[in-house]
């Protein structure tokens, strides 16, 4: 009872500290980096790794502040080791190893991914069996979650990952970084009139959006060629219409075969203001409970991984010293640091 978990998140463009008391979050402090990444059109790993080590101790400070606590007050350091960019998993990693050894206190390695399934933890508890639809800058997966740490990956994306189509679309469309937001925001302001192909639209799990991303290149470069005129807002929302169905399509079409009573959407793309809408939606006709994670705790935070962490602290699942970051590190394998 009233332990004090303080959670330490670098895996990409974002610093960010929690501190939380029997999964309760004190304070949360996130410094994002996106400014800085934003005239490479994407994130710069060396950057990343860089503004992370400039920035670490003062966002550390000021959680610390603000949730008034001590660092000798903490009862465990947990930490993202996977999956992610290495050189930034590493900044996070060594600092927790440090606190953790300095302070003599539990080191959690908690999974990137699976802490933004438990996000949805911050509206409602999460009921086994359920499907946890993964909606990322890297990842597009169904996970079948069936015990607290256990995953099975049932459907995947094939090739591009969502987040990652929508940030090769705003490219296409000069829109800057990171695309997600700014295609979603434009896609409200338009009207989806171009037919672009759906998708993998056969009877399994997966996903794919490389040629859905293909197709919209096709269509500016015709349009370009043909002198037509066109709204970059109806591109997007054109786009948008297609990449969010497919989702649906395939997530309810797993709920409704599996028998699932609960859905939880999760990662920077669950974010998405129409995956939002369809997916509560379709979840109220048919009377499945559709968890989403408030927008704060959609893109990456540390608040979510001292959450999973909590589930790890109370089994004892702890790393040693010796602990490696893993970019790859699969939902599947979450307890390979073990070995
Ligand atoms: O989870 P996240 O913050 O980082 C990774 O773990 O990858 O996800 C970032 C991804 C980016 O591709 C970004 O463009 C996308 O999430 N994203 C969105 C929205 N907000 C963020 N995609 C579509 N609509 C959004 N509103
Ligand atoms: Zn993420």
């Amino acid at each position: 009872m009233n332990t004090l978990i303080l959670a330490i998140e670098t895996s990409c463009d974002e610093t960010s500290v929690a501190i939380l008391q029997d999964r309760k979050l004190l304070s949360h402090v996130t410094f994002s980096q996106i400014a800085h990444h934003q005239k490479y059109r994407g994130v710069m790993p060396e950057l990343a790794s860089r503004l992370h080590t400039e920035t670490i101790t003062l966002v550390l400070e000021e959680a610390l502040n603000n949730a008034h606590k001590k660092l000798e007050e903490i009862d465990a350091f947990a930490v993202t080791s996977g999956p992610g960019l290495l050189g930034a998993l590493h900044i996070g990693m060594q600092f927790a190893k440090t606190l953790s050894f300095i302070f003599n206190k539990p080191l959690i390695p908690v999974h990137h991914l699976a802490a933004h399934i438990e996000a949805g933890r911050f509206v409602k508890p999460l009921l086994y069996p359920y499907l946890a639809l993964l909606v990322s800058g890297g990842h597009t997966e169904l996970v079948d979650v069936t015990a607290p740490l256990t995953y099975k990956i049932i459907g995947q994306t094939r090739d591009d990952a969502v987040g990652e189509s929508y940030d090769k679309v705003a490219r296409m469309l000069d829109l800057g970084y990171p695309g997600g937001p700014l295609i979603d925001q434009l896609a409200q302001q338009g009207t989806p009139r171009y037919t672009l192909p759906s998708p993998l639209k056969d009877k399994g799990y997966d996903f794919s959006f490389s040629g859905l991303k293909t197709s919209v290149s096709l269509l500016i470069q015709k349009l370009q060629k043909d002198h037509i005129l066109f709204a970059k807002e109806d591109i997007a929302s054109s786009f948008q219409h297609v990449a969010i169905q497919s989702l649906i399509d395939k997530t309810f079409q797993a709920v409704n075969h599996l028998g699932y009573q609960q859905l939880v959407i999760g990662g920077g793309v669950s974010a998405n203001s129409l995956l939002r809408k369809l997916a509560l939606e379709k979840g109220r006709s048919f009377n499945i409970d559709v968890v989403i994670p408030p927008l704060w705790a959609c893109t990456d935070n540390a608040a979510m991984i001292g959450l999973l962490a909590f589930t790890m602290f109370e089994q004892g699942l702890f790393a040693s010293l010796q602990l490696k970051a893993d970019p790859q590190w699969s939902i599947e394998n979450l307890h390979q640091f073990q070995l």
